[in-house]
């Protein structure tokens, strides 16, 4: 999308358009197959579907503040070059969003009730993200998508080898943040000190156990 041509005013109604999809309706996908597609339904019993909905539940939250984090940084971002990769990385967030809903949806649960207040806090630190500038802007999304990737390998542990579609969307969205990783490294993002990177870790954990009841 060409972001360039613009005007403030475009961009604040392009934003709100957005997170009200994102959180509340079907955001735009792109054409890739959802993994789980054609992998049997899983025979699980209720406790254990209990559980892994509520994981799903917490990786669709996840990709809420990941949606919600590369629009903020988008705004603010000061190279349209970085706008445009974060746009990028951002639509196949939105693939994680849609497929983690499905799973939802098949396993019986519902989405948090807390993404709103998710959406809009993730925004605003993107957005503060970028306003520092694009190599920490970069070195953001660097360390967001690497924490998200070990807490997935923390999710694929719980869940068993015969639920098949659960462990297919985690994996194949374990691939795509390591290459949203990989992009944001390449294209210079910084190391983020120390402070900031354990400030992220507390605030999914946070994320995490909240999310898990609510
Ligand atoms: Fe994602
Ligand atoms: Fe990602």
């Amino acid at each position: 999308m060409p972001h360039r041509a613009y005007s403030p005013l475009d961009r604040v109604v392009v934003n709100l358009d957005q997170a009200l999809r994102t959180v509340f309706g079907r955001p735009q996908i792109t054409e890739r197959p959802d993994p789980a597609a054609d992998l049997p339904e899983p025979d699980l019993p209720d406790a254990e579907r209990r559980h892994i909905a509520r994981l799903m539940r917490i990786n669709h939250t996840g990709e809420v503040c990941a949606q919600a984090l590369y629009q903020g940084q988008a705004l603010t971002a000061r190279l349209p070059e970085v706008r445009a990769k974060m746009e990028c990385s951002a639509q196949e967030e939105n693939d994680h969003l849609a497929w983690c809903e499905e799973r939802i949806a098949a396993l019986g649960d519902r989405k948090s009730l807390l993404n709103p207040l998710w959406y809009a806090s993730s925004f605003a630190i993107g957005a503060a993200a970028g306003l520092a500038g694009d190599k920490w802007s970069l070195g953001f999304v660097v360390e967001a998508e690497r924490q998200v990737e070990s807490h997935l390998d923390h999710h694929l542990e719980q869940i068993p080898s015969h639920d098949a579609k659960d462990r297919a969307v985690l994996e194949q969205m374990k691939a795509d943040e390591i290459h949203h990783a990989e992009v944001a490294r390449t294209a210079g993002g910084a190391e983020l000190p120390a402070p900031i990177r354990w400030g992220m870790s507390l605030a999914s954990k946070v994320m995490t156990k909240a999310v898990y009841w609510v």
